[in-house]
């Protein structure tokens, strides 16, 4: 290495801490839980870290660009362990024109606002147009997914083994009122649960939607489709939307529609119904209370399987439509529909929409959410 990252310097110490775990080491001895490695330097010179965490037979790998997930390495049915994430080997991939926003913390708002603008308290807010006429994933240049997160902690108890990231977001950034101070918490534990936890502060009224945006083949990333997987989405109903994805404002049951997964379902079977556009709808999860599951991918070959769980009211499912073929981690190509997303998170546009559950975080009341990834096998 030739130059001192400081990002690795709190690392050391959580190492340290860590590696009481494991006294009397034997040849045999697990790999600690946890390690972190440079990740190249952004355009702005900045250094980034890839953190590793691992516990019972997952590895999981996190950087501060973006707070992105980076890899998660799991076995299949016959123990063969594949990276079931899209991203890139350092993180000029994730600065690159390439990155469709793999493995990020999307936000401060994801999804679409619609014409990049809304009103709040007596105030109109404009916002970066970067989805044609309408505001996507946060903005332009300062939205969640590009900058640089500092790291908090990182630890690990009991098997399982955790990292905190944090921004500080000021007033203004990105054209969004309030000074946001926003964590996100990866935690992995043995049972191949990958929790996240979300949690925002504010000085002012402000919109809040946080999701993560990992892409998922379960036939390990580069593998050619995920149209082969099957998908259940524990929803009755969607957010019907126009043809540049803003919501209605309806909601319309999936019955009798290509969106019906109430029971599991093969992607690739109705989704030429969609047109060329294909799966990017947000689905109106049941039971809108508490942590619940929301969705179970399987892989019918090598019985891979993931289940996402959320306290979100919503899911959009989004089928890869716009990959091209870009190249990723290990020199593998990610060809149109070769991952999947399954993004939770309140509806698209709620800042403009009064039917639909608030996005709006006080300065008295924090923004908090959880979504867990469980990945698994069947035996
Ligand atoms: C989301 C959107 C998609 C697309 C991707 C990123 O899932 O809904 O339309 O913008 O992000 O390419």
């Amino acid at each position: 290495m030739s130059r001192l990252n400081p990002a690795l310097l709190p690392v050391a110490l959580a190492l340290a801490a860590c590696s009481s775990m494991h006294s009397g080491k034997s040849p045999e001895a697990p790999s600690p839980a946890f390690s972190a490695r440079p990740f190249g330097i952004t355009k702005e010179g900045k250094p980034a870290t890839l953190w590793t965490l691992r516990a019972g037979s997952i590895e999981v790998d996190v950087t501060n660009h973006g707070a992105t997930l980076v890899a998660v390495r799991m076995p299949d049915r016959a123990g063969a362990v594949e990276d079931v994430i899209l991203g890139f080997d350092d993180v000029s991939g994730y600065e690159s024109s390439a990155n469709q926003y793999f493995g990020c913390t999307t936000g401060r708002v994801c999804n679409r606002i619609a014409n990049g603008t809304f009103d709040l308290d007596g105030y109109t807010y404009r916002l970066a147009k970067n989805n044609g006429a309408h505001h996507l994933h946060g903005g332009a240049t300062r939205s969640l997914d590009k900058v640089m997160w500092e790291f908090v902690s990182a630890g690990s108890a009991d098997g399982a083994v955790a990292i905190t990231l944090r921004h500080q977001s000021p007033d203004g950034e990105e054209g969004y009122p309030g000074n946001l101070d926003v964590s996100v918490t990866y935690k992995l534990q043995p049972s191949g649960e990958l929790r996240m936890d979300y949690r925002a502060t504010t000085d002012r009224r402000t919109p809040v939607n946080l999701t993560n945006h990992a892409y998922f083949n379960l036939g390990g990333a580069g593998a050619a489709t995920i149209l082969d997987h099957e998908l259940q989405v524990e929803a009755d109903a969607y957010t019907p939307a126009g043809e540049t994805l803003i919501p209605t404002g309806a909601i319309a049951t999936v019955a009798d529609t290509p969106l019906d997964f109430r029971t599991p379902a093969v992607i690739g079977e109705r989704i030429a119904q969609l047109g060329d556009l294909g799966y990017d709808h947000n689905f109106v999860l049941r039971s809108p209370l508490g942590l619940r599951r929301a969705a179970t991918l399987r892989h019918p070959g090598n019985l891979r399987w993931l289940q996402v769980w959320t306290t979100e009211p919503g899911l959009q499912f989004y089928s890869g439509n716009f990959l091209f073929g870009q190249q990723g981690k290990g020199g593998k190509t990610y060809a149109h529909r070769s991952g999947l997303c399954l993004e939770t998170q309140h509806f698209p546009d709620s800042v403009n929409q009064p039917n639909f559950p608030s996005t709006i975080v006080d300065p008295g009341k924090p923004y908090a959410s959880t979504t867990v990834y469980v990945f698994g096998t069947e035996r």
